[in-house]
């Protein structure tokens, strides 16, 4: 199952708003293939492990065990369902490690193998296999982007000083925020951060996808000069209170906001609409302050570093259960989970 949660996890980052999921096909103790989950609509992990049996080894597939780290799909999406498939092959055993939160399948891809007299142990490693899901998870259960907000601080706990653009963090830790990049669907920042810093959002220092971006300007105050609106095939979703505002280039998607109360969780929805599954937040402090205040955060991820600055913006704070603690150089990385 070890080996299965090691595939799921190369799919991370093109997946999404799918769940990573890894299989391996074992006979006789022996492995006899592997399949992962690669990209959002491909064949799943099942399909894959089972396609990638070698010519002559096809006949062992029945007397074979099946482990997965999700269970087994019963339903028709992009892609047929997969218990079909296991039945079909005359596979006898199958070991799960998390039942699907889908509600459409949540047990249900057990039961359908069960019914064919397939063995099946569910839970195995439970806890990591449902770690490995948790953005999915929340997708399925709350109807919304998994969110992550992440933020660089001084050793004296400020982000950055108003109108000024300050350097924080170090290039290792840099480098791992730009993997945190790689691994949501879209970036969000405020107005402000455009305007200060005028950051790309890309993931260059990481090698995978860059996300779409995600820009908040309740009071419409930006150009089009900024190098978050570039046209260089990432989707721009820019939301503002205002109607009459200066973005108009016909690859950016503007979005009336109508309440200024319920902002973040307004955007939110509209993101998870157009199938956006995890979102990292990335500032400023005050755009992090609208999501700590109404709980609608998952993970925190924060780099702190040794850079002495001791006054200007206070950076935000969040309890939650620790997650990861990595250090890079100088700088230390704090996963926080949100347990609430
Ligand atoms: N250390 C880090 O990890 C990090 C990350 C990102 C940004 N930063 C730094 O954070 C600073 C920008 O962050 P920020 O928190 O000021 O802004 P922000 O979160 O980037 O943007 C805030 C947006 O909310 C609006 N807003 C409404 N009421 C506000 C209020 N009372 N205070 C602030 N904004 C309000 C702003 O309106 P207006 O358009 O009218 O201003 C702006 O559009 C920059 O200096 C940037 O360098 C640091």
């Amino acid at each position: 199952m070890s080996r299965c949660f090691d595939l799921a996890r190369r799919g991370i980052g093109a997946v999404s708003p799918n769940p990573p999921v890894g299989a391996v096909l074992v006979h006789q103790d022996k492995i006899l293939s592997e399949g992962f989950h690669h990209y959002f609509g491909g064949p799943h992990a099942e399909v894959d492990a089972i396609s990638k049996v070698a010519e002559k080894d096809r006949s062992l597939i029945g007397s074979s065990i099946l482990y997965v780290s999700l269970e087994p799909c019963c339903i028709t999406g992009k892609t047929g369902p997969c218990t079909e498939l296991i039945i079909a092959e005359g596979i006898k055993e199958v070991r799960i490690s998390a039942l699907d939160p889908n509600r459409s399948v949540a047990g249900k891809g057990v039961e359908r193998l069960r019914s064919q007299g397939i063995h099946v142990i569910e839970g195995i490693l439970r806890e990591e296999g449902e770690q490995l899901i948790r953005a999915f998870n929340t997708n399925m259960r709350l109807e919304r982007p998994h969110i992550l907000l992440k933020w660089a601080q001084s050793k004296y706990g400020y982000s950055g000083i108003e109108g000024q653009q300050i350097w924080l963090s170090e290039t290792p830790s840099s480098l791992r925020a730009h993997r945190l990049r790689a691994e949501a669907d879209a970036i969000m920042v405020g107005a402000r951060t455009v305007a200060t810093d005028d950051p790309s959002l890309t993931t260059r220092a990481y090698p995978g996808k860059s996300p779409q971006r995600v820009i908040f300007d309740p009071n419409g105050r930006l150009t089009e000069n900024y190098k978050v609106f570039d046209d260089d095939g990432c989707l721009v979703h820019y939301y503002s209170l205002q109607p009459n505002h200066g973005i108009k280039r016909k690859h950016i998607r503007c979005v009336q906001l109508n309440d200024d109360l319920h902002m973040p969780e307004q955007i939110m929805q509209d993101l998870f609409n157009h199938q956006v599954g995890i979102v990292l937040v990335e500032g400023g402090p005050f755009l992090h302050q609208q999501f700590i205040r109404m709980n609608l955060w998952d993970e925190a991820w924060v780099i702190r570093t040794q850079h002495p600055l001791a006054h200007g913006l206070v950076s935000p704070n969040v309890h939650g259960v620790l997650l990861a603690k990595e250090q890079a150089e100088r700088d230390t990385i704090i996963g926080i989970l949100n347990e609430k």
